[in-house]
């Protein structure tokens, strides 16, 4: 893989000193959406995330899209159970935005994240600009469907679906493609526009550097004689083992991703990739991060990194999750003695010139889309998937 050279951006020199702190990350970013921009976008980035309430209010909205989206979880009698199940979870997840500050920053990060992507790539690709980000959520606002209108009104040229999930599941990015390929089943797709995906990127380079970068940061906050001790804890958003059987990729991209940071940091301390989040009676793939922490502390392990693995904003399983339940309520609960953890990769220079090279790179190649996304598991049995992958290998053409 070519990495674009973008000396400004990689100097680590400048991001030193800007360690963000457990209780300072639902940080509030100035956002300027481009909007404004009257100049006709030639290539539009659409970035494809689960999005997250930005009000208490809007809780219940999330919970029932979630709640009712097969192609992220299948329940029985599934239009009568979600909205139940969601209905009567609104308040206890209503408290864990209200504790982290009313909603999720999750909006405010992409929209970060896309404008200095886009003006990177104005200045790397001028043959490709002006670049435009569109920002496309599943469960919230900006909801794809409205995003997708914008797209079309705007008279975008070439459109590039960018999962801004690094690793693919089928029940996160899978379930993003699957709500485009909803959209446009019955309707006409606009004219002459090009499309191409980027469905993974677990593995790149500049990503990996970042979330090293982001270790190296929470190592220095411990003592000269406990830091070779530290144990780094990478954490992922677990799955129901009967996704996993299935054959989706996620856990193998996961593991990829860990095994090329812990390379990037010359295995200088002990780690394992745990897993969180777990919902329902089902089992889910473990060890759970919870569980691993009390698991090591028994075994006379003091001092951990929690590593968000699998998000590249900060949201609700960060800042709640690991930062309250974890870092302060279990650790004080179990005797850990020093937790930090390490900050999602956000507006860091070097994601930012990872996403631009992703980009790039996927711009001058000849591939719109990648063979793996046009297979499905091994035992899919969600008609969606074979229906959309199918559309998408006929609308991505080089
Ligand atoms: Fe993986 Fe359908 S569940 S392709």
């Amino acid at each position: 893989m070519n990495i674009i050279n973008l000396p400004s951006f990689l100097q680590l020199g400048q991001h030193a000193g800007k360690i963000l702190r457990l209780s300072t990350r639902a940080i509030s970013v100035k956002v300027q959406t481009d909007s404004s921009t009257k100049v006709k976008p030639k290539t539009g980035i659409l970035m494809l995330n689960m999005g997250g309430p930005t009000n208490v209010l809007q809780v219940h909205g999330y919970l029932l899209r979630i709640m009712t989206d097969r192609d992220m979880i299948q329940l029985p009698v599934q239009s009568q159970l979600g909205p139940w199940i969601a209905k009567r979870r609104t308040p206890e997840v209503q408290k864990k935005y209200a504790e982290i500050g009313g909603g999720s920053p999750i909006l405010e990060w992409t929209n970060k994240q896309g404008e200095l992507l886009s003006k990177q790539l104005d200045k790397v690709s001028p043959e490709t600009a002006p670049h435009k980000y569109y920002v496309a959520f599943r469960y919230a606002d900006p909801l794809t469907e409205d995003t997708l209108n914008e797209i079309e009104e705007d008279g975008v040229e070439r459109t590039v679906i960018f999962s801004q999930y690094p690793q693919y599941s089928c029940a996160t990015s899978g379930s993003s493609f699957n709500a485009i390929y909803k959209y446009y089943k019955d309707r006409e797709l606009p004219k002459d526009m090009k499309w191409s995906i980027i469905d993974r990127w677990s593995t790149h380079p500049l990503y990996v550097k970042t979330i090293a970068e982001r270790i190296k940061d929470e190592l220095a906050h411990f003592p000269n004689d406990k830091r070779d001790d530290v144990i780094i804890l990478f954490s992922a958003h677990s799955l129901p083992l009967k996704a996993v059987n299935r054959g989706d990729s996620y856990p193998s991209e996961v593991g990829a991703t860990v095994q090329l940071v812990m390379q990037e940091l010359n295995y200088c301390n002990p780690y394992s990739l745990v897993w969180q989040s777990k919902v329902g009676p089902l089992p889910w793939l473990a060890p759970f991060t919870d569980d691993a922490l009390k698991g090591y502390v028994k075994q006379g392990k003091k001092n951990f990194i929690l590593v968000p693995v699998a998000f590249v904003n900060e949201h609700i399983e960060t800042l709640h999750e690991m930062d309250i339940e974890y870092c302060q309520e279990l650790a004080e609960e179990i005797g850990v003695e020093k937790i930090r953890r390490a900050a999602a990769p956000n507006d860091h220079p070097l994601f930012i010139d990872a996403l631009t090279d992703i980009v790039v790179n996927h711009l001058r190649s000849n591939q719109p889309i990648n063979p793996k996304f046009l297979t499905r598991c091994p035992h899919c049995a969600n008609k969606n998937c074979g229906q959309s992958k199918s559309w998408f290998a006929q609308i991505c053409k080089s």
